[in-house]
């Protein structure tokens, strides 16, 4: 996209939305060229959604349990997102997996961030894998989204030192701050066009 454009989000979510607010903060805080221009959730009770509405973004909840299978639930999720004609579709904490068709119909303005340092634990319970596993980094992923979960392009990493007094609630909630870095960051680079170099945890303001 050139310079002078705003790049339009759609995000989707599933529960508190801590990630999209980062993001919504940062477009602020940081002038970066996006605009969310929707949020959409599969859950009605997702916490983030009264956030949205705050900020007066408009909401939509498509419960997936209304649909009788995943591809019908994504086609109504591709007729809303596709009408707000997103530059960018972004997964933040969205909890459902999405069918090959979803991924085709937007790949390459499709990301999303995983709690892990990818390739390693692709999944669920990330933090508790990497601490059993003895790990002594940790972090996570901003990536573009392929067919096979928790694949595709990396965009940028965080990591963080796991501890030897760490839980899984400890070690996640020094994951989760340093995705509140990553994920603006990510946006920030393709809003610019996607120039090499790809962002790093070095180079964030
Ligand atoms: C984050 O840990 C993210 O990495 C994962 O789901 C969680 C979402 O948290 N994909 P939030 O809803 O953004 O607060």
């Amino acid at each position: 996209m050139s310079s002078a454009e705003t790049l339009r989000l759609v995000v989707l979510i599933s529960g508190r939305g801590s990630n999209f607010i980062a993001i919504h903060k940062a477009i602020a805080e940081q002038h970066i060229r996006a605009d969310i221009v929707a949020v959409i959730s599969n859950r009605a009770d997702a916490a983030g959604l009264d956030y949205a509405k705050q900020a007066g973004i408009p909401t939509h909840v498509i419960e997936h349990q209304g649909f009788p299978d995943r591809e019908s639930f994504d086609r109504e999720m591709m007729r809303v997102i596709d009408s707000y004609q997103p530059g960018l579709v972004v997964l933040a904490g969205f909890m459902r997996i999405l069918s090959g068709a979803f991924v085709r119909h937007y790949r390459g303005r499709l990301i999303n961030i995983h709690p892990s340092l990818l390739p390693k634990y692709p999944g669920l319970n990330t933090h508790q894998r990497a601490i059993d596993a003895g790990e002594q980094v940790h972090g996570a992923t901003v990536h573009f989204v392929e067919e096979e979960v928790d694949s595709g392009e990396i965009i940028i990493q965080a990591k963080v030192p796991v501890l030897a007094s760490d839980t899984k609630e400890k070690l996640a909630a020094r994951v989760l701050e340093q995705e509140h870095r990553i994920y603006p960051a990510a946006v920030r680079w393709i809003a610019d066009g996607m120039k090499p170099p790809k962002p790093t945890m070095e180079s964030l303001p």
